[in-house]
């Protein structure tokens, strides 16, 4: 999951998407791991207030580092999940030509807009747009992955 800082939006992607492979029974067959497109909070911690939140709803945020989006991505994963249009664009401009392993997309239906300079709002907004969509992505890689 990417988003622009990789301390908010993506870093609580990252921590929800995994809580829920790990209820469904799936932790061990995906690798999940989240990143920025900017380089501002490389070594950071998520934002305190994206690990507050996070917290209430039962997640721990707190020992994930903030790192930047690097080519090695594009061949090491399946799927690169972008938090907005923004990050999106930018995901596709870095990916190297001709040789991507990985599908780039959005990862929820619509945008999960960027909280960090709004209020606590916006942080429970991006929570509840996260775990509906990782619900969606849970059931998309119990499919890809096959039942049996
Ligand atoms: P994120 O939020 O992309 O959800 O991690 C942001 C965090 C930091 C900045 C922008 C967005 N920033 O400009 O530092």
């Amino acid at each position: 999951m990417v988003c622009l800082g990789n301390i908010c939006r993506s870093p609580t992607a990252e921590a929800v998407l995994r809580a829920k492979l790990e209820a469904a029974g799936l932790a061990q067959h995906v690798v999940v791991d989240s990143a920025g497109t900017g380089d501002w909070h490389v070594g950071s911690p998520p934002d305190p207030r994206s690990q507050r939140h996070a917290a209430k709803r039962g997640y721990d945020l707190s020992s994930l580092r903030g790192r930047q989006v690097a080519e090695a991505d594009f061949h090491h994963f399946d799927l690169i999940l972008a938090m907005d249009d923004d990050n999106l664009a930018d995901l596709r401009r870095l990916a190297p030509p001709g040789s991507s392993r990985a599908e780039v997309r959005l990862f929820a239906a619509t945008a999960v807009p960027d909280p960090y300079t709004g209020s606590a709002a916006g942080f429970e907004q991006v929570l509840d747009l996260v775990e509906s969509a990782a619900d969606a992505w849970v059931q998309n890689l119990v499919d890809r992955l096959g039942t049996s």
